[in-house]
């Protein structure tokens, strides 16, 4: 009897508000292109080490289903932020996942997620070519850090993006009001760990009905505390209120990460990455005390990849475009590959899928070029904002259900 052509798919890493677009862009290609059965990791390779895994048939019933999962936030499937060891370290962990992968008749597996989620796919396809396996591995990108080295942008990033910005201008507006006679500051923290490109994104708050933010500092620059403090209070000179970007990841000369000076960055999680919390609050009471004005931290947080209401059409869009290039790709007998999104055209802009070996890609991070930083190093260059404004173009309306947006939701009976 044939064996059957099956497929699994899994979602690894932070979450965004468009990786589930990704999963329905895999299972529609994946059921057009014939495959028989696409089931779904739970909570990624670490949950299928553990056999949790579900048939997707027994959750997405309809194109309107398809509908809703591309504007459910979160991972649908549940993600991880789990680490394989190296092959020779536990070898019998490879074993098990490929004895279950042969149990399922698995023909293609394709893992969602950020640089440490292609290290996945590199060592199981490696180990895949080495015992002779036949399976194809392909990674989809996805992460609001928008970190992946050869791909233009990552899906997940346009939304985050246009979230940020649209929250920076509310917040700016917030502040206009009440600001008479009195002198008041605002930091606002983002997320994007080493990389600034989020950070970057509240440059867009700057429209005709908003001055946008008036100083934003990404990691990629060294961040000094006289510097910063002198900028603030010569600011004060000239407005009674401002507002500051700073990524969560700034870092002083000698390394530690700002947050560090609160206690902020205690927990280390299975890649060695701090979880990096409490800048805008530290840096806030800091100005507090210096300047005594008013002040306040804002952590956009967990908020700005969870904002589906808010998501970017171009990046709905490309997320389910890369979840279906993976599946044509693995068809076509790629392995141990990830698809990219590749920038064709400015205005208008475009976009089309590419595909690289994962080696090049895994455990990079590429960051904010200098060049697209200004000189002071408190602000980004108009190259920067042309190059993130084509990603948060046009929206994805929600579902509306008794007012609020309508989710996809898993079914574990
Ligand atoms: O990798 C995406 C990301 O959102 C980073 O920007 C952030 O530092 C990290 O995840 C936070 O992860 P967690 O929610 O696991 O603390």
């Amino acid at each position: 009897m044939d064996k059957k052509r099956n497929i699994i798919v899994g979602q690894s890493g932070g979450p965004t508000a468009v990786i589930n677009s990704s999963l329905a862009g895999v299972y529609k290609n994946a059921k057009e292109r014939g495959f028989h059965k696409v089931y779904g990791m739970l909570h990624g390779v670490q949950g299928l080490l553990d056999e949790q895994y579900v048939d997707l048939s027994t959750q997405i019933h309809s194109d309107m289903d398809i509908e809703l999962l591309k504007r459910t936030p979160s991972a649908f499937l549940g993600s991880c932020r789990y680490k394989l060891p190296e092959i020779h370290e536990q070898p019998e962990l490879y074993e098990k996942i490929f004895e279950i992968l042969d149990r399922l008749e698995i023909e293609t597996f394709i893992y969602i997620g950020g640089n440490d989620s292609m290290d996945t796919i590199k060592k199981l396809s490696d180990y895949a070519i080495v015992k002779g396996h036949s399976q194809k591995f392909l990674g989809v990108p996805k992460t609001i850090d928008n970190d992946l080295a050869l791909t233009d942008h990552t899906p997940g990033f346009g939304s985050a993006a246009k979230y940020i910005a649209a929250s920076t201008k509310e917040v700016i507006r917030d502040m206009l009001g009440l600001a008479y006679k009195k002198e008041m500051i605002t930091i606002i923290e983002i997320m994007g760990r080493n990389a600034g490109w989020l950070t970057g994104a509240t440059a867009l708050a700057k429209t005709e009905d908003c001055d946008g933010p008036d100083l934003i500092y990404l990691p990629e620059i060294t961040f000094d505390m006289d510097k910063f403090l002198a900028k603030t209070k010569e600011l004060l000179q000239q407005k009674s209120s401002i507002v500051i970007a700073v990524s969560e990841g700034i870092k002083l000369a000698d390394g530690r990460y700002v947050c560090e000076l609160s206690g902020g960055a205690d927990y280390v999680d299975a890649f060695g990455h701090k979880q990096l919390q409490g800048t805008a609050s530290y840096l806030a009471s800091y100005l507090g005390a210096e300047i005594g004005c008013k002040t306040r931290g804002v952590e956009f947080s967990t908020m700005q990849r969870s904002a589906s209401h808010m998501a970017s059409r171009v990046d709905v869009d490309e997320a389910f475009m890369v979840g279906g290039a993976a599946v044509k790709a693995a068809d076509e007998g790629d392995s141990g590959k990830m698809i990219v999104i590749d920038r064709v055209a400015d205005d208008p802009y475009m976009s089309a899928a590419g595909i690289y070996d994962v080696h090049r890609i895994a455990n990079n991070e590429k960051m904010v070029p200098r060049e697209w930083v200004n000189e002071e190093g408190n602000y980004v260059t108009d190259k920067f904002i042309s190059y993130v404004e084509p990603l948060i173009q046009g929206d994805y309306q929600p579902f509306m259900v008794k007012g609020l947006p309508q989710h996809l939701v898993l079914r574990k009976d």
